[in-house]
This record gives C-alpha cells, structure tokens and sequence, in this order.
C-alpha cells in the first residue's frame, strides 16, 4: 500500500497535500521543495511527501511558518464546451488548462481539485476547491445534493416522456433515484439528481427514447452558475456553507 494511502485509511493527512491545500507553494513547486530540504516539520528538515502531520504540526517553508489549519476554498469555473476533465494523454485541452489562466497569484498557490466531472461536450457549473472533504461532500452518493441539469433534446419530447425519470428510471447499473424532471420549452428538458453516476443525464434521458445533443449543468446544491463561459469566480464562506451544505 502507498505511503499516501496507508495515511489516508488511519484518517490521517501528509505533508505534501497539507502544504498544497494550504497554499504554501505553487503546487509544481511542492514536491521539489520538500524533496530540496526548504521544509521543516517540528523545527526539523523533513524530505518526504508524505510524512504524516496533523492540523496542529509546526511545518515552516524556507523559514516561514505554515498553518496546516484546515480552510475550505472554492471556485466556480463556467465550464466552455471541448474541455476534458483530465489532460493526460488527450491532446484536448483540460478543465486545468482553462482554469489556472484565471486564478491570480494568490489563488495559484493552492492545490485545487475538480469537484467531480463533466463530460467534453457538457459546458456548465464546475466547482473546485483545495479541501477533498469538499470533494468526498459534493460527490459522495450519500450527500444526496442536487445537481440540476437542462438538456436540449428532440423538439417532439413530450412530458409523458420524462414520468419514468420521475418514478426512477432502471439503468444498465441500477436504476436511478427519482428525479425532477420537466418540459421548460420545446426540447429542452430540465433535469435534477441527487446522484452522479458516469453520464447519468445521458444515460436516463436515452433510457426514455431522448437522446441527448446538448448538455448544460446551471446549479449544484443552492449554488447557481452565475459567471459566463470560460470564466470563475471564488466562493464565499456563507455560500459553501448555506449553498454546498458543507462545513459549519
Ligand atoms: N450527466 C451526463 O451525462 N454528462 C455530464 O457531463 C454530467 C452528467
């Protein structure tokens, strides 16, 4: 089992991704700067990624202290159409690719994590944050938070059509938990989950003879997409909080 694993299961956190949600460094820079002697845990020289601390460790980057008190962060990026959610060997570009551009000096010292995923062709409201409690919250099938799609679809859809996705349409992986689900105009469903399995608005939507073209997600939680394509906003504490249901 991995180093980082091994903390993970006994509840515990490491250096290397403590600093990161911390903003102590870019996180390009982490690794090489552990690894190069610049950080000290308890006043000593520690060069392991992933030497276990807690909130409470003393850890100063090239002689300034650090605190590995935990601070949620989130952004809100208005994902553009023809972004992946992970780079890799896809030669598109990836949600990363758009959002670091955006962030200012400040908001690139952070670690930042996609809080779930959209698939390439879907534009929309994706959060990012530094905190993977955040994460485990927005994405976790017992959250149950709801995420509130409008997909644009054959102009004949009718409301008939959608009572199945209503009463808890069955999928090749189980059947989905009823969902809201309503005509807003001529081919554009409105649909809202309470789950997130892989293309589940897709999947649903085909599953009542309504193949999906377009694929738009405006809301998670309380939290409404409010900034145009392409670009981000930070959220603030009372939105996490009130919006995402999260933290106290
Ligand atoms: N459901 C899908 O089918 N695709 C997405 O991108 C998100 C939800």
């Amino acid at each position: 089992m991995s180093a980082a694993r091994e903390a993970n299961r006994a509840g515990g956190d490491w250096l290397s991704r403590a600093l990161g949600r911390a903003g102590a460094l870019p996180p390009e820079e982490l690794e090489a700067a552990i690894a190069a002697g610049r950080v000290r845990v308890e006043g000593k020289v520690v060069t392991k990624p992933f030497a276990p601390v807690t909130e409470a460790t003393r850890v100063t980057v090239d002689g300034v202290p650090v605190s590995l008190a935990r601070v949620t962060r989130a952004l809100m990026l208005h994902k553009p159409q023809g972004v992946v959610a992970e780079g890799g060997r896809d030669a598109r570009p990836s949600v990363m690719d758009v959002l670091l551009p955006l962030l200012d000096a400040g908001q690139r010292r952070f670690g930042w994590h996609a809080v779930g995923r959209l698939d390439v062709d879907t534009t929309g409201l994706l959060l990012f944050t530094n905190d993977e409690r955040l994460v485990e919250h927005v994405t976790s099938p017992k959250t149950h938070l709801a995420k509130r799609y409008v997909a644009k679809v054959s102009e004949k859809a009718t409301d008939a059509q959608l009572q199945p996705l209503r009463d808890g349409v069955m999928l090749d992986d189980g059947p989905a938990r009823p969902a809201e689900a309503r005509l807003r105009g001529p081919g554009m469903v409105e649909l809202t989950l309470t789950e997130g399995r892989n293309h589940q608005v897709k999947r649903m939507l085909g599953a009542v003879g309504l193949p999906v073209l377009q694929l738009h997600r405006e809301a998670v939680g309380g939290l409404v997409l409010d900034v145009g394509a392409g670009a981000v906003r930070e959220l603030s504490d009372a939105e996490v909080r009130q919006a995402l249901g999260f933290g106290g």
